[in-house]
């Protein structure tokens, strides 16, 4: 309340103000990125990551199959063609054969967009490797992911452009927004140009390239500098509730969504797959108590809108699997220990 007070004290509601520019330098500090840029949504960011890296009309883009569509969504609104990558069951993330498979199909897809899925970082190591090989750069769908690390180094700065989501559903909210990291001064300077209407520096209104209008306001940065402060303890709150379930759960035929020992998630979301049981039959035994669940994210290369995308499998089709067995359990920090119970109850009944 204080960030916003101020904002509306100064008279700095938007674009511009204090709050945009220190929410940027505090996410730096958090994460170790090097630049960041606040926008009106993660889905603005990597269509502006997209747009960077020269996506166009005809360009091959491989992301993530097992994803929300706002991942791919900005290939298209670019002209490009995505071609969906299989997870790996070892961490629901991409799977380096599955790509090394999709590049000796597509030897130069115009980016790679690797999603760190419910808060757990993709194997960047095994990635990163293949994509050098091709040259090929990487866009790191952080979206889920914020707080979460791989070998020590925070998610979103990992990949050549980094996505943060404040959609509200998020570990740190601004209501709605989202932020690009990336490494270099010119980057940054390029791309808020871009984000602010793309005005030249004249007296008149001129333009000599397309412009988008994707910046953050100076409220939306004061909620989100207040929500950072709480991002350790939400983290530690998100890794209790997952800790819980999985003991639990240790009787029953359910497996957590595994954790790897490559990095710490920031378990945005607990999720399980079940053995023996339709996940959908939990789901309602929940509904009927008023709990709120929902099913694993239905992989892009089985939605209508993508059909006919071409899908590289890992060893037979993994997310297909997981969508199948899965769901996200409520993991919301507010989750009191007695509802936790509750949740743990009803679904222990159904075995
Ligand atoms: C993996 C992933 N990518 C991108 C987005 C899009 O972010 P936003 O809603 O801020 O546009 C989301 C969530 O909304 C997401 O979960």
């Amino acid at each position: 309340m204080a960030y916003i007070d101020e904002a509306f004290a100064t008279n700095w509601i938007a674009p511009l103000g204090k709050n945009v520019t220190e929410f940027e330098n505090e996410m730096c500090v958090k994460t170790g990125a090097n630049q960041a840029i606040a926008m009106s949504a993660g889905t603005a960011a990597l269509h502006m990551a997209l747009h960077y890296v020269g996506v166009g009309r005809g360009d091959v883009v491989f992301c993530t199959s097992m994803t929300f569509a706002a991942s791919c969504n900005p290939i298209v609104y670019e002209g490009g063609i995505p071609v969906f990558i299989d997870s790996e069951p070892g961490s629901w993330n991409m799977s380096p054969a599955a790509l090394r498979k999709a590049f000796r199909k597509y030897p130069n897809p115009k980016a790679v967009v690797v999603v760190n899925l419910y808060g757990q970082s993709a194997d960047y190591d095994e990635i990163l490797k293949i994509t050098k090989e091709h040259n090929v750069p990487v866009i790191e769908d952080a979206a889920e992911s914020l707080g979460a690390t791989y070998k020590g180094q925070m998610t979103g700065t990992i990949g050549d452009f980094g996505v943060l989501s404040f959609n509200g559903n998020k570990i740190v909210t601004t209501s709605g927004g989202g932020m690009l990291l990336c490494k270099t001064e010119e980057e940054k300077a390029k791309i808020l140009k871009w984000i602010t209407q793309s005005r030249d520096p004249a007296r008149h209104y001129q333009h000599t390239e397309l412009g988008f209008n994707y910046r953050m306001s100076n409220i939306c940065a004061g909620i989100g500098r207040g929500q950072l402060t709480a991002l350790d303890e939400r983290v530690a709150k998100k890794t209790e509730i997952y800790n819980t379930y999985r003991d639990a759960f240790s009787d029953i035929p359910v497996d957590m969504m595994p954790v790897c020992d490559y990095g710490v998630p920031s378990f945005w979301l607990s999720c399980m797959t079940v053995r023996g049981c339709d996940p959908v039959k939990l789901m309602e035994a929940l509904e009927a108590e008023n709990i709120e669940s929902r099913p694993i994210w239905k992989p892009m290369h089985l939605q209508p809108f993508y059909e006919g995308c071409d899908y590289f499998m890992h060893e037979g089709d993994v997310s297909k699997g997981i969508f199948e067995t899965g769901i996200c359990l409520p993991s919301d920090t507010k989750l009191t220990q007695e509802q936790q119970n509750r949740v743990i109850e009803i679904i222990k009944a159904q075995f």
